[in-house]
């Protein structure tokens, strides 16, 4: 049986055959195609050769470098064009009918005039290259809870990345068969079309390009970048701007949160789900390692980057990761800070932006705690910690990244793919604060946390192009990920609880606040189980809490301590609660609340309300 299985795969199927029947996708790919004029076209059935002869295909024309097989089995490595690192959210756009919808947030451009542009872009787009015809299932593949897509991309790059990143191939093409179900169209270019016996590049991109979501017709289209979240469609595009669409429509919520499971040593789970912006550690906290003081304890990792989350029959939040795979930001990932995203990525990842280093490996800043004597950074250049020191050149992007299978990873847990999802008990927020937020504290009521997560702040990071470091209000994490109104979003956030019996209970957490010197307060990272534990027990009514005019906080007895030499000075001013700061921050929520204003829903006016009088 195994000999045939293998003599199956070595024969090489004709891959311009449809792999569907539905008349539906039949006649848009062929529309699409006659738009885009590629040479030919790939229906991907998502098999391991098929992913192998890609990832060949790109070795061969300079995309990909193969890693040493040795030290890093499986691997491959991509450097992108120089103006293809990041999300382009000032190129990212919300086409809904009025312009009302897509809120003030939002990018937005008259459908009409968009799709017109579109048009003109697409057209010829993907001439000289192969148009890939991806399916692919954003969760487990038949879930109640999972989306169908197709992407039509000219990208190879895109279609290696997917695999890893979401269900693709033949089974989603059997689901799209037997429901005749709906998918959401995603169409994606890197609009680089080539002449005929024109040479190409490594990293065909545009310097013009468009991230452009419909949302009535729940499309997407993208041009010119082969960007991870501006070209893995199933990502940041479907899963959040699409999603949160479908899921204000349908009474769920599609949130820009990792999730998490919590074992105590008798074995009782609890399961949460955090929203922290982009690169702010939420692969870390989603994979993190109980400290010393912590024995038989276990985290268990459900996703790191998207939960979709919706009430079970019971009235229970349940929720799902919708994908399959970890697209992390490498820099910073060490065996000291997340030795568990360390070992999912030491085999059968994508490399995107690190630095290669002469042994056919790659490193990034952060990896070790001495630098390779040389290597070549992300750009091609020769690298060593010399000219690093004379330059401030970076071996590795800031926001270098790796793609990697999310089963892989040591902490997987054992529910990561169960389709009905798992429980939902408390959801935590977080940003990036150097000053005026506590370590954490707990909202006094749903509503109360509504209002923490719609003003949420934080300072930027590399994951988007944008002056990093400057705080910005980040709602729920979602600033560049909603797809709609933000007030109505907000608005949508306070219906879900009138649908449900058990509510979970939300926290805001800081792992960034810092002395008068500069220095973090906190250590972060495993010491965060600290953190999590009084959650846990708070969320199980097992802790105490200190009432302060922003929620409840935690006495220094509350929390477990042991294996932690940290005294209640200090946690004191970790914790502490300055009203004159406060009263600063609240004025900054007006701000955002001034945009929002016509559709911000009136319990959001009540809780600044109630939080200044309190102060
Ligand atoms: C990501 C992001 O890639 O948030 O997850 O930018
Ligand atoms: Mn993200």
């Amino acid at each position: 049986m195994k000999t045939e299985t293998k003599a199956v795969s070595r024969i090489t199927r004709n891959t311009a055959v449809p792999l569907s029947e539905n008349r539906h996708l039949l006649r848009w790919v062929e529309k699409m195609a006659q738009l885009t004029k590629p040479a030919s076209i790939h229906w991907v059935d998502g098999s391991q050769r098929e992913y192998q002869d890609l990832c060949s295909l790109m070795v061969a024309s300079g995309t990909f470098i193969k890693l040493n097989d040795k030290l890093w089995p499986g691997c491959y490595y991509a450097r992108s064009d120089a103006n293809d690192v990041a999300r382009v959210e000032d190129r990212t756009y919300i086409c809904s009918l009025s312009k009302d919808s897509a809120g003030p947030t939002n990018n937005w451009e008259n459908p009409f005039d968009m799709r017109k542009k579109l048009k003109g872009l697409f057209s010829g787009a993907m001439q000289g290259r192969v148009m890939y015809v991806l399916p692919f299932s954003m969760g487990p593949i038949g879930s109640p809870m999972s989306q169908i897509g197709v992407q039509l991309t000219d990208s190879p790059y895109v279609v290696v990345n997917m695999r890893i990143m979401a269900r693709i191939g033949r089974p989603v093409f059997q689901e799209i068969d037997k429901d005749q179900k709906r998918v959401v169209p995603c169409m994606h270019t890197v609009g680089a079309p080539l002449a005929p016996r024109q040479k190409d590049v490594p990293w065909p991109c545009n310097r013009e390009k468009y991230i452009v979501h419909f949302p009535e017709t729940r499309e997407i289209w993208s041009y010119g970048s082969g960007y991870g979240g501006n070209a893995l469609l199933g990502k940041k595009c479907f899963a959040l701007r699409i999603a949160s669409n479908i899921a204000r429509d349908e009474g769920w919520m599609a949130e820009h949160m990792l999730i998490l499971g919590i074992e105590d040593p008798h074995g009782e789970k609890t399961y949460v789900a955090a929203a922290f912006p982009s690169a702010c550690g939420k692969t870390n906290f989603a994979m993190m390692v109980p400290p010393a003081g912590f024995e038989g304890w276990k985290v268990w990792t459900v996703g790191d980057d998207i939960a979709w989350i919706k009430p079970d029959a019971s009235g229970r939040l349940r929720a799902i990761n919708p994908e399959a795979g970890f697209f992390g930001v490498a820099p910073g990932t060490s065996k000291k800070t997340n030795p568990n995203a360390m070992a999912t990525l030491s085999s059968n990842t994508i490399f995107t932006n690190v630095a290669l280093t002469p042994e056919g490996g790659v490193w990034w800043e952060g990896m070790t705690d001495s630098p390779p004597a040389e290597c070549i950074d992300w750009q091609g250049r020769k690298w060593t910690p010399e000219i690093a020191q004379e330059t401030g050149a970076k071996a590795a992007h800031p926001n270098a990244r790796f793609t990697a299978p999310a089963s892989q990873c040591p902490t997987i847990d054992s529910a990561w793919e169960d389709p009905n999802g798992v429980p939902i008990s408390a959801i935590i927020f977080g940003g990036r604060r150097a000053t005026t937020m506590p370590l954490v504290y707990q909202a006094f009521n749903w509503s109360a946390g509504v209002y923490i997560g719609a003003t949420m702040g934080s300072e930027m990071t590399a994951a988007a192009t944008g002056a990093v470091g400057k705080v910005r209000r980040d709602p729920m994490a979602m600033l560049p990920f909603c797809g709609y109104h933000m007030g109505d979003y907000f608005r949508h956030w306070i219906k879900m609880q009138r649908t449900l019996a058990v509510t979970p209970r939300i926290f805001h957490v800081n792992w960034f606040r810092k002395d008068s010197d500069g220095n973090f307060q906190w250590p972060g990272f495993g010491q965060n189980m600290r953190v999590l534990k009084w959650i846990v027990d708070r969320v199980r009514g097992r802790a105490q809490g200190k009432e302060t005019p922003i929620g409840w906080t935690p006495h220094y007895e509350d929390i477990n301590w042991s294996g932690m030499d940290f005294s209640p000075e200090r946690f004191a001013q970790l914790q502490t609660v300055n009203r004159e700061a406060w009263r600063g921050e609240v004025m900054q929520h007006e701000e955002l609340f001034i945009e929002l204003h016509d559709h911000l829903p009136p319990e959001m006016v009540y809780e600044r309300e109630l939080l200044i009088c309190r102060l």
